[in-house]
């Protein structure tokens, strides 16, 4: 393709990649605490797709090498995985270090560097070790945000001289969502109060890794982030009904992790609400300090779908209590296109609007597409007679998501980078092995892994740096 003219020309520098994070790939060899949901895996194993579990996953642990190896044959200049705060700390409260742990993520990340590629290191991906649950509420309670800032100071001090990039949470909404109000997560309690202060814990847990980071002399030159999942809130129609429920979701959605970690607050009026309803989280002004002084450097965004709302026109339904969709309902709009493997409408526009937002309110941020991608059931169907699964669907998921990122790229915002979720078919929690979302493919019974068609269609793209 040398010298012919790309379309879609990408920054210099700019951040090809994928992500996984630790709990869904490594498998739990050699680990000496339970997550959430090694946890729940263990007690109630049939409510995992198929039985499976996290026991093996994509055995990234005793193959890393040669997975990164694949990764970097397809063109990766960036890689994002997780550190399993279960994996790394022997004794939670002393801080005493699994130097197992230490080893593979030392490991892991001079691997990375080996193979040309920028690590990213993400310190909560869903992973709560059980005890911490069962000993203190988890993220209910504020000694427990304390001690993930002081773990998260150790892997800023192990590893912070390597790794220049980090990003404390993935998606904290989705714990408020799936361990407090959809039970799709251990411990599944539904209770919109405790969901709050969990929402609020969350944002003062990353404002206090924050602060640790900016403390440790090796990280002066690295940046800290956060990994949010942007849904943006789409109204049914343009009346004043729908326009204040899209409000809301986008409130409750999005800015209550947005706001707090790009600006140092509260989105406006969610204090007001959430008081008169009678669910608002108890926090210090030391605290609301602490928030405020500590915002991130730049922001990883996953998009995958955006949400629906209208006003409600059913009752709200307080038998189980409060919940934020007293104030929108979805809206299933007419001709919207799905991906019909997951249950997600397919937007790419909304890779655009994310886009604009950031530039236009949130001070124009550096932010990465830190996730995309498509999730689909039974890959095996497209084999090739060369063994290769021709996922020519995945192409053109990615191919329209960056021409709607370019397109915001152009208008100013400054976007660095777009990482696939994910590099080799990962476990997907309850959804275990259902939907596969790789560039690689991942036999589960041989635990041979394949490059994709779409891998060999982005390394193209990554050398010429667009399409
Ligand atoms: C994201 C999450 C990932 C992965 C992905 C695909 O929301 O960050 O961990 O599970 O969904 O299901």
């Amino acid at each position: 393709m040398e010298g012919q003219r790309l379309k879609y020309n990408f920054p210099e520098n700019f951040w090809w990649g994928a992500a996984t994070s630790g709990p869904q790939s490594e498998g739990r060899f050699n680990k000496k605490h339970r997550n959430v949901f090694d946890y729940w895996y263990d007690i109630e194993p049939s409510e995992f797709f198929d039985e499976v579990g996290p026991n093996i996953a994509s055995n990234f642990y005793n193959s890393y090498k040669s997975d990164l190896k694949m990764m970097k044959s397809i063109g990766f200049n960036s890689f994002r995985t997780s550190i399993q705060w279960t994996r790394l700390i022997k004794d939670f409260e002393t801080l005493e270090v699994d130097y197992d742990g230490v080893n593979f993520y030392n490991s892991v990340i001079d691997e990375c560097i080996k193979n040309e590629m920028t690590p990213v290191m993400n310190l909560h991906h869903f992973d709560l070790p059980i005890e911490l649950y069962e000993k203190y509420s988890g993220w209910e309670s504020k000694y427990v945000v304390e001690l993930f800032a002081k773990f998260a100071r150790k892997a800023f001090e192990l590893f912070g001289d390597r790794v220049k990039y980090w990003t404390t949470f993935n998606e904290p909404i989705v714990i408020v969502q799936g361990q407090y109000i959809g039970e799709f997560h251990y411990p599944k309690i539904v209770d919109g109060k405790k969901a709050m202060q969990v929402a609020f814990n969350l944002n003062l847990a990353s404002a206090r890794a924050i602060e640790e980071f900016r403390k440790v002399e090796h990280n002066k030159d690295g940046k800290i982030g956060i990994i949010l999942n942007l849904t943006p809130a789409y109204p049914r129609s343009n009346s004043k009904e729908d326009l204040l429920a899209a409000d809301y979701a986008n409130k409750f959605h999005n800015e209550l992790f947005l706001d707090p970690a790009v600006l140092g607050k509260f989105p406006d009026g969610i204090e007001e609400t959430l008081k008169n309803d009678g669910v608002l989280w108890e926090a210090t002004s030391e605290e609301l300090n602490i928030i405020k002084s500590n915002k991130v450097d730049f922001l990883g965004v996953n998009y995958y779908q955006p949400i629906r709302v209208k006003a409600r026109e059913s009752e709200f339904d307080y038998s189980n209590g409060w919940f934020p969709d007293k104030y929108f309902e979805a809206y299933e709009m007419p001709g919207r296109r799905m991906n019909p493997h997951r249950g997600w409408e397919i937007y790419p526009e909304a890779i655009y609007d994310i886009a604009i937002n950031i530039k236009d309110n949130y001070g124009n941020i550096p932010w990465y597409i830190s996730e995309n991608g498509m999730g689909v059931q039974n890959e095996e169907r497209f084999l090739n007679a060369e063994g290769v699964i021709e996922d020519d669907y995945r192409i053109d998921f990615i191919t329209e998501h960056l021409q709607f990122l370019h397109k915001g790229i152009e208008e100013g915002s400054s976007c660095f980078g777009y990482h696939l979720w994910t590099p080799i078919d990962c476990w997907s929690w309850i959804n275990a092995y259902r939907n596969r979302y790789g560039f690689i493919s991942l036999d589960l019974k041989t635990q041979k892994k394949t490059i994709k068609k779409s891998g060999y269609w982005f390394k193209e793209v990554t050398e010429n740096n667009g399409f």
